[in-house]
């Protein structure tokens, strides 16, 4: 993955959480590499370590958390040598974040302009009026009807959809070279979440924005990704473009995860429960964290922790059994 257009490599990444229970080892070793201008997918159940992965990217891991080791390297400039101010300003230009819950993002005391426009004001010292106009052209092009009447509007005066156009928006006033969503369409009814998932397809066309697509959910993947990484219990299991993952998945975990997507239609729908569950990441499974729930497993799974072989050009998994 050492090539030019690598936008972001994560290396490494080892993030735990040091509670009284013991230590959380949330993400065991994980790395990947966003290409510049891809839509790249992080799929797996709850509790995988997809959103410490985004916040270990973004330097916004909270105590009792920490991230022990590893790059995040941006343009192969390391994130976590950064202080906090520089991610600061890194946060408000070249990355972004959505969430799932805009209520999150979205400041309930001030209007939808106004906080949509603030990043032109104070990120790129643009008048008042200037910044207004801008919000209202971007609000306008996240689909939001009357941008100009909603704009003076108070968060709880939208709807859930027009809550999280208005989150994209501010997304993307910065024209970050990354944008992360953190299964930004779990709330939302299918339709309004097939239309966000083509908003933020056309938004990521338009401005050649990367973006790094959390979600626990196949068909979503299936729909909006070029690349993809399978996350089990804090590694990543498996990587290759979507086509490949879809049509010859290899890990037996990914096997799993397509087998559990109901047959007929499975864009939209949520994975159902594959047997077993996901461990508890204080003491997690030695060797590989999957054998538990293997049907593959052997000896040498329980006492060895697979390395990441690619198996075909871009396709690398994390398996004993190749
Ligand atoms: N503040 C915290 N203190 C202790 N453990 C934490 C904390 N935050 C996350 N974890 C643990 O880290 C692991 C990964 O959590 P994470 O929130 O990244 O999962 P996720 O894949 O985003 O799940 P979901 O799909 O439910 O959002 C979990 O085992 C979780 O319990
Ligand atoms: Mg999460």
């Amino acid at each position: 993955m050492e090539t030019a257009n690598v936008l972001l490599a994560v290396e490494n990444l080892k993030t735990q959480f040091f509670t009284y229970g013991g230590v959380v080892e949330a993400l065991d070793e994980v790395s990947f590499g966003i290409i510049e201008g891809e839509v790249f997918g992080l799929v797996g159940e709850s509790g995988c370590g997809k959103s410490v992965t985004a916040s270990s990217i973004l330097g916004l891991v909270q105590k009792p958390g920490k991230v022990i080791s590893g790059r995040v390297l941006l343009d192969g400039d390391d994130l976590l040598q950064k202080t906090e101010k520089e991610m600061n300003a890194i946060r408000g230009s070249r990355i972004s974040i959505i969430f799932q819950d805009p209520t999150s993002s979205l400041n309930p005391l001030f209007k939808i302009g106004y906080q949509v426009a603030e990043p032109y004001i104070y990120h790129q010292g643009k008048a008042k009026k200037a910044a207004s106009n801008e919000a209202v052209s971007i609000l306008k092009q996240t689909g939001l009807p009357d941008p100009r009447d909603k704009a003076k509007n108070y968060p709880h005066e939208l709807s859930g959809g027009m809550r999280q156009r208005a989150m994209i928006a501010m997304a993307l006033t910065c024209e970050p070279d990354l944008l992360i969503a953190d299964e930004p369409t779990t709330n939302l009814d299918v339709t309004i979440e097939r239309q966000i998932l083509n908003l933020v397809k056309d938004l990521q066309e338009e401005f050649g924005t990367s973006v790094l697509w959390i979600t626990h959910d196949l068909g979503v993947i299936a729909q909006i990704c070029d690349r993809v990484a399978v996350m089990y219990a804090g590694s990543i299991v498996e990587q290759a473009d979507v086509r490949t993952v879809f049509r010859s998945p290899k890990h037996p975990y990914t096997q799993k995860l397509l087998r559990a997507i109901p047959a007929a239609d499975s864009a939209g729908e949520n994975l159902e429960e594959i047997p077993g569950s996901v461990p508890r990441l204080i003491n997690p499974p030695s060797g590989c964290r999957f054998h538990p729930r293997c049907d593959h497993a052997t000896s040498v799974c329980s006492e060895k922790k697979p390395i990441e072989l690619e198996v075909s050009p871009g396709h690398t998994v994390a398996c004993h059994l190749f």
